[in-house]
């Protein structure tokens, strides 16, 4: 087919782009499933045996979740360089420190440059470790304490909590915090891990190529849009009324302002990851005797889906239920990070074993062909 006959869609909406083992993804009926196991299912499980089911294709038994624990705790600790580097960074935002910092992870990692199976296995297990240990380390400095070192008898949802506050977490924001982190791990083709991809297919490292999925993730129209949320919720103010709550909607809806938190390129219906948050984030504001920003909430939604037919995708509920762990706003990208990576190394992986470069075309629509040159001086 020729470049000229062929129009690209705008977004490259439904554009099939990648073969992958990884991620079932069924727009339509509302279902999300990583290697055919279903994310309902998988909510019973820990973000390790995720981790493990993303890598290697298949859930871990007893030993081999051991192993994998192992081996995230032997890499959580902070080095003296990174912790150095994070406190002379002149940014104070979550995903640009994310950013720069995972690419100083690969310049101090003596394995980085090593492209082999074993070697980039072992960079997803550090890469997964660090973020989690990188980003807790950056909210506790940002709230004026001191590092915490990781703790090894915590799992990776409990540990980041830790190192965040300095305590160790109830069971509830434990599990609440471990569900967030496996619906996150992975979506198919979205935006940072195409990224990821199309970076890993010119055989770069991975570091690089994850460098490359924080800074894409970082957007308003992807993660970006948790953070986003709860602006808006704290926006219209945890003590509104009703009517003002669908006042603010309204008037956003009728000024095409785009609500943050609703609408997928690919559900149709509900985002069954919002299912478990929506519920997530009852729970925990239960729990701490403040529903205010749950039901808030569910009026947006209920006013968005009734007028828009647009539900809302997995930033909306996370925005709340990380608000009311007590979370600050500025960490809730960067743990989006923290849970995705293992699905952006995944994919490398898979396209490493696999490789072709990626090399799309442009329907070309620029000024006819050839334009007269003109020396500078006729011009
Ligand atoms: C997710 C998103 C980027 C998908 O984008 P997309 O597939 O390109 O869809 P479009 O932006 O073309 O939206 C289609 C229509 O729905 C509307 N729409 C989409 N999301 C909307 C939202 N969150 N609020 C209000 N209207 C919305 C658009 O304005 C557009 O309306 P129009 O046809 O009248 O112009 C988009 O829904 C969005 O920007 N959502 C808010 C940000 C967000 O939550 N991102 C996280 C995604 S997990």
């Amino acid at each position: 087919m020729s470049v000229e006959a062929s129009k690209p869609k705008a977004g490259l909406e439904d554009v099939v782009a990648a073969s992958s083992s990884i991620c079932y993804l069924d727009g339509q009926r509302g279902v999300l499933a990583y290697y055919g196991y279903d994310i309902h299912e998988l909510v019973r499980a820990s973000f390790e045996e995720v981790c493990y089911l993303l890598w290697h294709g298949r859930l871990p038994n007893r030993a081999e979740l051991g192993d994998l624990q192992s081996q995230l705790a032997a890499a959580r600790p902070v080095s003296e360089a990174m912790l150095r580097l994070m406190k002379q960074l002149p940014s104070s935002d979550g995903m640009d420190m994310l950013r720069t910092l995972t690419s100083a992870l690969g310049q101090y990692d003596p394995e980085a440059g090593d492209n082999s199976q074993p070697a980039n296995y072992r960079k997803a297990v550090r890469l997964t470790a660090q973020m989690a240990s990188l980003v807790a380390t950056y909210g506790r400095l940002q709230a004026g304490g001191g590092p915490i070192q990781p703790d090894p008898a915590l799992g990776h949802a409990a540990n980041f909590l830790y190192m965040l506050k300095g305590e160790r977490p109830n069971a509830l924001a434990t599990r609440a915090f471990d569900v967030a982190l496996v619906l996150h791990a992975d979506h198919e083709l979205n935006a940072s891990t195409f990224a990821a991809r199309v970076a890993a297919a010119t055989l770069t490292d991975l570091y690089s190529a994850i460098v490359g999925a924080v800074g894409t993730l970082k957007g308003p129209l992807h993660g970006g849009a948790n953070a986003d949320v709860m602006r808006l919720l704290i926006e219209i103010g945890p003590d509104a009324p009703p009517d003002r709550v669908d006042e603010a909607i309204r008037g956003k809806l009728a000024r095409k302002v785009k609500i943050p938190g609703f609408g997928h390129r690919v559900y149709r219906t509900e985002d069954p990851r919002a299912t478990h948050l929506r519920k997530m984030s009852k729970e925990l504001g239960e729990r701490a005797g403040n529903t205010r920003w749950f039901e808030m909430s569910q009026r947006i939604e209920q006013l968005v889906t009734g007028e828009k037919k647009l539900y809302p995708n997995v930033d909306f509920y996370s925005a709340s239920t990380y608000y009311t762990l007590g979370i600050p706003i500025d960490l809730f990208t960067p743990i989006f990070a923290v849970s995705r990576v293992s699905g952006w190394t995944a994919h490398c992986l898979e396209q490493y074993a696999n490789n072709r470069l990626i090399r799309p075309r442009t329907d070309y629509i620029g000024p006819s062909y050839p334009q007269t040159f003109l020396p500078l001086d006729q011009r």
